[in-house]
């Protein structure tokens, strides 16, 4: 379906992407080797040096629930990732972060593409940590980890990108045609359900609760003890106790 361009540098594969929007066809997927001005969620940057993936695919198709993009997203990447290292375990982290155990593998952040008011499409930004190296990724500022960190290989970063798009090229198709088992996917690779895990709100004050489901629109359905389920749609989840509640884990899928 879709094609890739490839820069050897660039300051966001994001902002290209959206800038060239109108003029690049629905799956493009954008990769460069460096990012000067990489960007991450909540305005941080996302440190892009040699050696790993950075990617944004485009999405012009009508594609409803903006969240999907992110699905679509966090699957092409656990695929990709176990084709290339099948020994690990990926997961997705709520709302659209890819971990290994507990250090932070993938980054994904979407953003619309608003043309005279309205959203045109979504980019789908992914970089992955791949080459880094393990000292490299203790520098990041939060438990990182990467692909050769994780087996002490090297990819190669062509072959991994490429595979990327196959599989973005798949899950957007499907996601098109099929929503409801796109979600079902998602839902299956997410850590989080099932288990406690501590929130911290806009507000700042953290609190503990039972992650109980995912919605198809990407709210989490959490339980604090003694009140009713409340849903969120932003946050940070932190996951404290990895240890799924008996019984429930299976119900909540
Ligand atoms: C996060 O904060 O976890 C999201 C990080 C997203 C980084 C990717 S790298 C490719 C694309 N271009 C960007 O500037 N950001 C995204």
């Amino acid at each position: 379906m879709g094609t890739t361009l490839h820069l050897s540098t660039v300051d966001s594969t994001n902002r290209y992407a959206s800038e060239h929007f109108d003029t690049l066809g629905d799956g493009t997927l954008v990769s460069a080797s460096v990012q000067t001005a990489g960007r991450g969620r909540l305005d941080r940057n996302w440190h892009s040096p040699l050696g790993n993936v950075y990617a944004s695919y485009v999405m012009k198709e009508p594609f409803g629930d903006a969240f999907r993009a992110t699905m679509v997203s966090s699957l092409s990447v656990i695929a990709a990732v176990r084709d290339a290292a099948p020994g690990l375990s990926p997961a997705i982290k709520w709302p659209n972060d890819i971990f290994i155990g507990a250090k932070k593998l993938c980054g994904i952040l979407c953003e619309g593409v608003v043309r005279g008011g309205t959203v045109s499409g979504i980019i789908c930004g992914i970089g992955v940590n791949v080459n880094m190296s393990a000292e490299e990724t203790a520098s990041v500022g939060q438990p990182a980890t990467s692909l050769r960190a994780e087996t002490g290989k090297v990819y190669d970063l062509e072959a991994f990108v490429e595979k990327l798009r196959m599989y973005l090229d798949w899950y957007y198709a499907a996601g098109t045609s099929s929503p409801e088992s796109l979600y079902r996917q998602w839902k299956a690779e997410n850590s989080v359900i099932g288990h406690r895990a501590s929130f911290v709100p806009p507000d700042g004050h953290a609190f503990f609760a039972f992650v109980r489901d995912i919605e198809p629109d990407g709210r989490l359905v959490v339980e604090r003890e003694g009140r009713q389920p409340e849903r969120f749609t932003c946050g940070d989840v932190k996951l404290c106790i990895s240890q799924p509640e008996p019984g429930n884990r299976k119900e909540a899928r």
